[in-house]
């Protein structure tokens, strides 16, 4: 099975950016977690990351055929881009929503939108690197129902 890692706007500061929300390891150390955990459930991966929405775009499209299902942390995008919300639409893989923090619980008010969650297959939010591990979990679970390449 194939899981495509997406990070969007960012989260290539993690580490350093706002350490009291996000923690104080790198996307490096979350990608090597990711891609451990991954190793022991037999799902090879492909990380990517971009602050760029078009960019994040080209890469659902550029592996629409390799992979079998998309972990997005689609970061600010969450809350607005609808370029992104039919990028999942367009491949029609299914895609986990992903978040480090519990965004539905963050004072500010544009963070309880999400313009993606709704086309997504599952949400998995504010369990920080844990997010991402289980939304690997679910997907090994699903395997049985989606064919694999
Ligand atoms: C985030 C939450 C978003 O609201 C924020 O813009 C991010 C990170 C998270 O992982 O908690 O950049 O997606």
């Amino acid at each position: 099975m194939n899981v495509l890692v997406i990070n969007g706007p960012n989260l290539n500061l993690l580490g350093i950016r706002e350490p009291h929300l996000y923690g104080h390891a790198t996307l490096q150390d979350l990608e090597r977690e990711v891609r451990a955990h991954a190793d022991t459930l037999d799902i090879d991966v492909r990380f990517f990351q971009s602050n760029h929405e078009g960019a994040i775009v080209d890469e659902f499209h550029r592996n629409r055929e390799w992979a079998d299902g998309i972990i997005l942390n689609p970061a600010a995008f969450t809350h607005y881009s609808y370029s992104i919300r039919d990028a999942i639409l367009a491949v029609a893989i299914p895609t986990a929503e992903v978040h480090l923090t519990d965004v539905d619980n963050r004072p500010e008010p544009f963070r309880k939108i999400s313009v993606v969650r709704d086309v997504c297959a599952f949400v998995v939010t504010g369990a920080g690197f844990g997010s991402y591990l289980q939304a690997l979990d679910a997907f090994a679970r699903m395997r049985s129902n989606v064919p694999s390449r």
